[in-house]
């Protein structure tokens, strides 16, 4: 393969770090620029050993500045390919505050294609999710035919943005593809998702806060295995093309937590039914055939050898842990789980 530049946004985030990781660890050709905002879920203590990398490069800065500015960048580091994880990631907070997800998801999107395409840079990869598709029923899967049809301020924020990479793409012949994937769990994932929440929580004694019945179901994917997913996209995919990404781990909330206790010696007393999450999706299941069929790609973990990597990893990382559920941290907890 071709020596690639690579612009990773929203690389100091939970997938973008674990992907840089990835890149600058297996792919020596590879040059990574890193262009993150650094919000609360921006932490540039996930790439602490890379800091001096010569092969890497951090750049603070907002995918919703100019497409000047994004342009200028491009330009200077010979950038050809841009892979988008920057975005405001968590349905929760879209419920409470949607304007931001549009800012970032939608015209930050707009500006770094618009740049991509003044640039003609080979490959525009925008890192989407199967929340576009809504919600299943107890039976089927999402394939890339699916109607998309996002129930949240954060999927429709990021159904907009795979509209525009499409548009981009038949309008000016924009070289893009779009993954979309299932739900991640792994290392460096901020605890305001579900598995590392319910970890610190369990780690801390404290109340596991779960929405309605527990009964929804979520198809789990460890982070590494979306980011060799990428990869092969990115090596291998015509442009135009946009693929599934999932591990075939469909698991009710609860069984999840249920497993974290069990892994870490507390007790299911800790369990603590709350109100449930406005318009929640009751269950994703994706169809990753086409990626498997045509790029060959796998996952390299079932979910058990996957979370148990996981906790082990929290286990022995509580300083990060304790870092980032510290100050602010607090503050959203309290809003969002004090009165529940
Ligand atoms: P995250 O919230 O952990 O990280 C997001 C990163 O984007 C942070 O580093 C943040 O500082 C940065 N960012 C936010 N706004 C920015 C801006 N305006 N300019 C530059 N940087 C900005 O998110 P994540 O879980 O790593 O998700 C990454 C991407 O993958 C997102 O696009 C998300 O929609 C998608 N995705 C996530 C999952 C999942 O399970 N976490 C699954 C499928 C798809
Ligand atoms: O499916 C991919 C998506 O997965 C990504 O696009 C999103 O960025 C990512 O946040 C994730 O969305 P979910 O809403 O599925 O993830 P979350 O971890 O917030 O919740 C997972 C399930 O757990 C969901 O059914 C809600 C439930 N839950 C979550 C939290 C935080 C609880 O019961 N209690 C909680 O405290």
């Amino acid at each position: 393969m071709t020596m690639k530049n690579i612009l990773v946004t929203g690389g100091a985030g939970f997938i973008g770090s674990n992907f840089i990781r990835m890149v600058l660890t297996e792919h020596p050709d590879c040059f990574v620029v890193n262009l993150d905002k650094l919000t609360y879920a921006g932490n540039l203590e996930n790439l602490a050993e890379f800091h001096h990398h010569d092969r890497y490069q951090f750049v603070h800065g907002d995918i919703c500045d100019s497409p000047l500015a994004v342009k200028f960048l491009l330009d200077q580091c010979q950038i050809d390919t841009i892979v988008n994880f920057a975005a405001e990631s968590h349905v929760d907070r879209s419920i409470t505050g949607p304007k931001i997800f549009i800012e970032t998801n939608v015209a930050g999107t707009l500006n770094l294609l618009e740049a991509a395409r003044d640039k003609k840079v080979d490959r525009f990869l925008q890192v989407s999710t199967d929340e576009v598709y809504g919600s299943l029923g107890s039976e089927g899967k999402f394939t890339e035919q699916t109607p998309l049809s996002p129930n949240s301020p954060y999927s429709a924020s990021k159904a907009a943005a795979d509209h525009l990479v499409r548009a981009f793409g038949h309008t000016w012949g924009l070289k893009y593809n779009i993954t979309r994937c299932s739900n991640n769990y792994g290392p460096y994932q901020f605890p305001e998702k579900l598995i590392p929440l319910m970890i610190h929580n369990a780690l801390h004694d404290k109340e596991l806060p779960v929405y309605g019945d527990g009964m929804q179901v979520r198809d789990w994917l460890y982070v590494y295995d979306h980011c060799t997913a990428i990869w092969c996209v990115l090596d291998q995919a015509p442009p135009g093309e946009i693929y599934n990404i999932g591990g075939c781990n469909e698991k009710a909330n609860l069984d999840v937590i249920n497993l974290i206790l069990g892994r870490v010696g507390k007790p299911t007393t800790l369990i603590r039914h709350v109100k449930d999450r406005p318009g929640h999706d009751r269950r994703y299941a994706i169809d990753a055939g086409k990626i498997m069929r045509q790029l060959g790609w796998k996952p390299s973990v079932t979910f058990e050898q996957g979370i148990a990597r996981t906790i082990d990893w929290y286990l022995s990382n509580g300083k990060w842990l304790a870092n980032v559920a510290s100050g602010q941290y607090q503050q959203y907890y309290e809003k969002m789980y004090g009165n529940r």
